[in-house]
């Protein structure tokens, strides 16, 4: 007598459900980040916030592709798509308190777009930190995003000093112990704009600037 396990094994998937299974994750497009934004309520200044990040975000992937047009690069649409929701679930934890990059991962993931996802995710905190990797030129897409959105404090462009000032006022608390990991994780960032930009055709005080 067979398993169970391996009798349901023996039954044929349906054709599209294998297909699609071989296919990479989708992507949202531009009007479904739209309408992400409206269903999860996000309030305007932080979809104001969330355009410039996701513009300085193409421009960094187009300076990426410009200055080393040889190596392989992160998906565009991918990138614009990973900044407009970063801060999805921003308005709904405004509320409850929660942690809006794991929510906001779990709501890009409801609705199947699990690389969403994973940018979102690390927007605040890097997953993978990997000096070795950036001093070669490769960037992932979350990491594009999370130093993107370093750079804009509400909607203005700013440099990271100004942003680690605001994050330590906001988010600081006068605690120490979260001060000191809201360093840490800006030293990160330091040293991830110091590689970003040796690939590069421009400087860090001209992100924005076109
Ligand atoms: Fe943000």
């Amino acid at each position: 007598m067979p398993s169970t396990a391996a009798a349901a094994d023996k039954v044929p998937r349906p054709l599209d459900r294998v297909v699609m299974e071989s296919l990479p994750p989708p992507v949202p497009t531009l009007a479904e980040c739209v309408t992400l934004m409206e269903q999860y309520g996000m309030l305007p200044n932080i979809r104001h916030h969330s355009l410039v990040v996701a513009r300085l975000a193409e421009q960094l992937w187009a300076g990426l592709c410009a200055f080393a047009p040889e190596r392989p690069r992160t998906d565009r649409t991918l990138v614009i798509a990973g900044a407009l929701l970063h801060d999805i679930a921003k308005t709904p934890c405004m509320v409850n308190n929660g942690d809006h990059a794991r929510i906001g991962g779990e709501i890009c993931r409801e609705h199947g777009f699990a690389e969403i996802a994973a940018i979102v995710e690390e927007h605040v905190i890097l997953r993978n930190f990997e000096p070795d990797r950036y001093q070669l030129g490769y960037f992932s897409a979350g990491e594009i995003v999370y130093y993107a959105d370093k750079r804009v404090r509400h909607n203005v462009v700013v440099h990271l000093n100004q942003r680690l000032e605001y994050i330590l006022d906001h988010y600081g608390k006068n605690n120490p112990v979260r001060h000191q990991l809201i360093r840490e994780n800006f030293k990160k960032c330091l040293t991830l704009e110091h590689y970003l930009f040796q690939w590069l055709p421009y400087g860090p005080s001209d992100l924005g600037a076109f």
